[in-house]
């Protein structure tokens, strides 16, 4: 599956280097029009995502099109020598659609007609919206098939959302009819009804969940997610439809939106040749860095991970957004580090929301290459130049992957299961933030890790951690039974195996099934803490991790206890248990703990299995990544402290920004950032 060096556009093997181009917003000023050009050059700048609002411009009125501005901003692009990422319009439409078909306009969770306004607000079921969508794309396709600008295509903008009009409804209950082959009762069952008389006696009745009328049937609501994620899948097909029958060489993407929890990206990957995402981290929390660079690494990680190839940053801000609670600006270097970031994690791209800052409406503060000024003479511009610079001596990368051995479980479904549940801390289960707790480690050490869902193939990996896999089917049971069984070594979590798929409680003892003889236990009861309330788990040594939130009750069998409570009515139970079960081990994990304890059993698994480390001995707040193919290897050394730091190296390095070699030490400003080919 892992295709080394291949470019994102074909023949054009460089970074990808640009971002959003709105010219239809400067219409009237053809002067910017050029300015523009002169300035993407000035900023190393190859590639400008083109198109991605501008139907109203495209298709004035129903069934009259005007090409014009696009076909002058593709010419121009050509002629700068850059490349077009071109989009299809259907992010948001015309006014004159909105009027003539309302029904393309959604209706809210509750029952309410959205009017026109807005963006990312149609009906993913409407065959109107369906059938102008596709005949645009088409006249898009046709009209720049053979234009050299064109790179790939860029599907939409950012889809989200969800549509409860009649012809969703419809869609849902066919959906439904599919899933459960048409009979009633086995969806009865799947979703429980039998709880307080919410049987269904007939599909017609069946409505997708609403704050005036159902919200508690959990089975209902994973299945209305899932729908969802379906039908935008659909959707999605049916613009692309055109784009492939036109323009087959040309690969699609559509930007995804990190930990969006609206929608499954593991399925709506399938719909892309390319995984692009948005990134827009909180860089300089008062706290830390760290955390932030952390969350964005893992994002770039799962990014990456969903087609095992480069992935494309899609957006990101030069400087800041204007629709955080506080718009900080990037610190000087927090821009190169942060792009830099995505690259290290396998990003063939840094690009921009957006490249000229609008002038009016709801964006007009939101960070931009060119700022109101309209002149390259600003720190922001300065910056994105000289990244722009250093991009451009890095086409060796392009095409090049991280190697990893470590693979961290994060799964769609099980996160809204786990929103959904009631019970246990009601406010925030916290799965997010405790997978980023035992990615954490790994991160500090310079150890690559490929982000995955529950579905997908784990048996290449040395080291699996999975935490809070609450909702499991048979299927994953057995794939990580087997996956031990051949010599693997797991770490889960308190929660593993409680429910399968409809999210009905697994009987008869938990975790699931086989899973009690993987990890040599049973699992009793769980409580939950205070918020402040702590407890500590033991080593035999003596040694003291604080635990909070969750404290599993757990009973052995053939598992080797590594840690017991400290206090509580459970104070000397087993609060960790390590289980040999065939070639491999399998730890269980049953409290959470406040990063430290993983920390320390994470450094002891990764030496016992060799996994390799990009660096050892980093220091706090700097972390290393390689990319590696074609007998080349590059190392990012990524750091993300105020101060200077100095970094021991191993080897010998030639510095691909300075173009000096590298030995011993590596000496990075504050939020420096070095990329070193390997000698
Ligand atoms: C999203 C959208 C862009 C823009 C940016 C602002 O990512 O795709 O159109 O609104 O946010 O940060
Ligand atoms: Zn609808």
């Amino acid at each position: 599956m892992k295709e080394k060096r291949k470019p994102i556009m074909s023949g054009f093997t460089h970074i990808l280097h640009g971002g959003d181009y709105n010219p239809e917003q400067w219409k009237d000023t053809p002067e910017i029009w050029q300015e523009d050009m002169r300035l993407m050059k000035l900023a190393n700048c190859n590639t400008m995502s083109v198109g991605i609002f501008s139907w109203a411009v495209l298709e004035p009125e129903e069934g009259v099109f005007d090409f014009s501005f696009l076909d002058t901003a593709m010419d121009n692009i050509a002629k700068n020598g850059g490349k077009a990422v071109l989009a299809t319009p259907s992010g948001a439409r015309p006014h004159w659609m909105s009027d003539k078909y309302p029904e393309l306009l959604r209706v809210l969770p509750d029952r309410q007609h959205a009017l026109f306004g807005v963006r990312h607000n149609h009906c993913f079921t409407s065959p109107v919206y369906r059938e102008k969508t596709a005949k645009i794309n088409r006249l898009l396709a046709e009209r720049y098939k053979d234009h050299p600008a064109l790179g790939m295509w860029h599907v939409s903008n950012e889809y989200g959302g969800e549509c409860h009009c009649p012809l969703c409804q419809a869609a849902f209950r066919e959906w439904l009819k599919k899933k459960y082959g048409g009979d009633l009762e086995r969806l009865n069952h799947a979703w429980w009804t039998a709880f307080w008389s919410h049987r269904y006696t007939s599909w017609e009745q069946i409505e997708s969940p609403s704050p005036i009328g159902e919200i508690y049937v959990h089975g209902q609501n994973l299945d209305w997610k899932r729908f969802v994620t379906d039908q935008t899948a659909d959707f999605m097909h049916n613009e692309t439809a055109p784009l492939r029958e036109m323009t087959p060489d040309v690969p699609v993407t559509t930007n995804f939106m990190g930990f969006y929890p609206g929608l499954n990206y593991w399925k709506l990957r399938k719909e892309v040749d390319v995984v692009s995402w948005d990134n827009y981290p909180n860089w300089h929390m008062p706290d830390s860095n760290i955390a932030t660079a952390v969350q964005t690494a893992f994002l770039h990680d799962m990014n990456r991970s969903f087609l095992h190839k480069p992935f494309m940053m899609m957006e990101s801000t030069p400087s800041l957004v204007n629709w955080k609670p506080y718009n900080k600006l990037k610190r000087p270097g927090m821009h190169k580090l942060s792009s830099m970031q995505a690259v290290a994690h396998g990003s063939d791209t840094v690009q921009y929301f957006q490249w000229r800052k609008s002038r009016g409406s709801s964006e007009k503060l939101h960070g931009a290459v060119v700022d109101h000024c309209g002149h390259e003479n600003t720190r922001v511009f300065r910056e994105v130049a000289e990244l722009g610079g250093l991009l451009q001596k890095l086409d060796g990368i392009v095409g090049t992957m991280p190697e990893s051995k470590v693979a961290v479980l994060y799964d769609w479904e099980n996160r809204w299961a786990l929103d959904d549940l009631q019970g246990l801390q009601n406010e925030d289960k916290k799965y997010i933030e405790t997978t980023l707790k035992h990615y954490t480690p790994l991160w500090k050490r310079g150890v690559s890790v490929d982000v995955l869902d529950f579905h997908e193939d784990i048996s290449a990996y040395s080291l699996v951690i999975a935490p809070m896999m609450y909702m499991m089917e048979r299927e994953t049971i057995q794939r990580l039974k087997q996956y031990v069984a051949q010599g693997g070594t797991l770490v889960c979590t308190y929660l593993t195996g409680t429910a399968d798929e409809n999210d009905l409680c697994w009987l008869g003892g938990l975790p699931a099934e086989d899973l009690k003889e993987v990890f040599g236990l049973w699992t009793e009861e769980i409580d939950t803490l205070y918020p402040e309330e702590r407890n500590a788990l033991v080593l035999p040594d003596g040694t003291k991790y604080a635990v909070c939130d969750y404290c599993e009750i757990v009973h052995p069998s053939t598992a080797e206890v590594l840690a017991t409570y400290k206090k509580d009515f459970y104070a000397g139970q087993p609060a960790v248990c390590k289980n040999s079960y065939g070639k491999g081990t399998a730890y269980y994990i049953a409290c959470r703990d406040t990063g430290e304890y993983v920390d320390v059993l994470y450094g002891e698994l990764l030496q016992q299995l060799e996994i390799p480390r990009a660096l050892p001995n980093l220091p706090e707040g700097v972390t290393a990544h390689v990319r590696e193919g074609g007998g080349e290897r590059y190392l990012f050394v990524e750091n993300y402290n105020g101060a200077p730091v100095q970094v021991v190296l191993e080897k010998n390095y030639i510095d691909m920004e300075t173009e000096q070699t590298v030995r011993n030490t590596l000496k990075l400003d504050g939020y420096g950032v070095s990329v070193l080919k390997e000698l």
